[in-house]
């Protein structure tokens, strides 16, 4: 059997549907068993993975995967030595600091001191090193706009995308820490055969990418 690449996606979660999308576009059938964690695809070298978004990176690292389709956000929250090949036009959001409605913003130094609630400790760390802000950090995995709310922080750092859920929670978004959408990325050690299969699958997506514009 010939040399085939494989491909970490999202298990369940807002990039799911789009990564899959953007592999048919370019022409890729995946035979997908009902709750497979693995499927191939029948006319292209592909193998595909459903992982959890926040375990994607270091499958990539490792070379579990060779390469996968992920936010932004969470290669920069995970920290990983990975290729960022292509940013892929979906799933776009940004990661932002928000409060409560009602408090009074005087600008960043306001954080100085306070409790922050965050899925995303390493990209808020560094956001508050390059603005020499000290603050408390409280990792929460999910339900971060609910902190506040609950009394477990003063304000929130997590990913704003319509902005639905801060208003819903009666809070506000003051300020931006970093933008993200979907991106194709590989393993930095990929064999010159899986290479050749990846430049072939990057053409085609290019081209797809390219007449959405
Ligand atoms: C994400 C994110 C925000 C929300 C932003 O949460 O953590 O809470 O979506 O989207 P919006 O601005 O369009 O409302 P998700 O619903 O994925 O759930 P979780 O935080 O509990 O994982
Ligand atoms: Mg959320």
């Amino acid at each position: 059997m010939g040399e085939k690449l494989t491909i970490a996606v999202q298990k369940s979660g807002r990039l799911q549907e789009d990564s899959l999308k953007i592999l048919k576009e370019c022409g890729i059938s995946i035979d997908n068993g009902k709750d497979q964690l693995k499927a191939n695809a029948s006319n292209f070298p592909l193998e595909v993975l459903y992982l959890r978004n926040s375990d994607i990176p270091q499958y990539v690292e490792d070379g579990v995967a060779d390469i996968a389709i992920v936010g932004g956000n969470v290669i920069v929250e995970k920290q990983k030595e990975l290729e960022i090949l292509q940013k892929l036009g979906f799933s776009k959001c940004r990661l932002a600091m928000a409060l409560p409605k009602d408090v009074e913003y005087t600008g960043l130094e306001y954080f100085n001191g306070k409790k922050l609630a965050t899925s995303y400790p390493n990209s808020l760390q560094q956001f508050l090193d390059e603005n020499n802000l000290d603050c408390d950090i409280h990792v929460i995995s999910g339900s971060v706009e609910i902190a506040p709310n609950i009394g477990l922080a003063d304000g929130i750092c997590d990913l704003v995308s319509s902005g639905s859920t801060l208003f819903k929670n009666g809070l506000k978004e003051v300020e931006e820490v970093l933008v993200s959408e979907a991106c194709l990325v590989a393993n930095k050690n990929i064999s010159d055969l899986k290479r050749a299969i990846l430049d072939r699958l990057l053409f085609r997506m290019k081209s797809v990418l390219a007449a959405k514009n």
